[in-house]
């Protein structure tokens, strides 16, 4: 069994969504045993209380910046013996210095289709502002392996969900999240648990027979 460790900064509905993936038998290979929060009073800390998940916090203010704070979450995650990290939410750019102790065990769940709407300043609710200023008709979510490029690595999997009128900011991320995040994120996981994710010349293949 791989250990699944989940880096979180807020209301946690991916985390919840891969809970309860868990409860259905759906990830396969692996189990959350750690949810590692870097913000003290996020409420995916009682998502995983009530399920039964060992919580930490690791709080970003405590540290001047991502580089010590990097190091900090590094010594964390290996006292947690994590497997595969997954970014559920999670609202801070690793330092390097993880991301290379960790290549290509590390996944971060983003709300739109990678290449659009990504990189700096592209986070949470910002991605949809943009998107609905854009005026795209198609939106989506993507799960994606973490390189030191942000938003930049691999992909594994991504859901196209519609844009529709009088969406606005708050109501289109509930329909990705709803339509999209939540199904893809748990889907990806459990894939790089089965060993059935390979990446070739910066590529990410799965293997669909199992
Ligand atoms: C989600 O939409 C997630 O994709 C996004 O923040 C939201 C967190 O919600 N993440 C990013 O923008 C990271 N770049 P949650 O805490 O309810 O899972």
């Amino acid at each position: 069994m791989k250990h699944i460790v989940v880096l979180v900064s807020g209301g946690g509905t991916n985390l919840q969504a891969l809970i309860d993936a868990q409860h259905r038998g759906e990830i396969k290979g692996g189990e959350i045993t750690c949810v590692i929060s870097s913000n003290p009073d996020a409420y995916a800390l009682e998502r995983a209380k009530n399920a039964g998940i060992p919580g930490r916090v690791v709080p970003r203010k405590e540290y001047p910046d991502n580089k010590t704070y990097t190091e900090a979450l590094l010594a964390v995650l290996q006292e947690e013996h994590a497997d595969l990290i997954v970014l559920a939410g999670f609202m801070i750019i690793l330092d390097k210095s993880l991301i290379q102790a960790y290549e290509n065990r590390i996944i971060n769940v983003h709300p739109a289709l990678i290449p659009s709407f990504c990189g700096d300043g592209f986070y949470g609710l910002h991605v949809h502002e943009k998107a609905l200023e854009k005026g795209v008709k198609l939106t989506g979510a993507t799960v994606h392996f973490v390189n030191e490029i942000c938003d930049g690595g691999p992909i594994i999997l991504q859901k196209a969900v519609a844009v529709e009128n009088g969406d606005t900011p708050e109501i289109l991320q509930r329909r990705v999240m709803e339509q999209a995040e939540w199904h893809i994120l748990p889907q990806a996981v459990s894939l790089f648990c089965e060993d059935r994710l390979t990446i070739v010349d910066g590529r990410a293949y799965v293997d669909y027979q199992g």
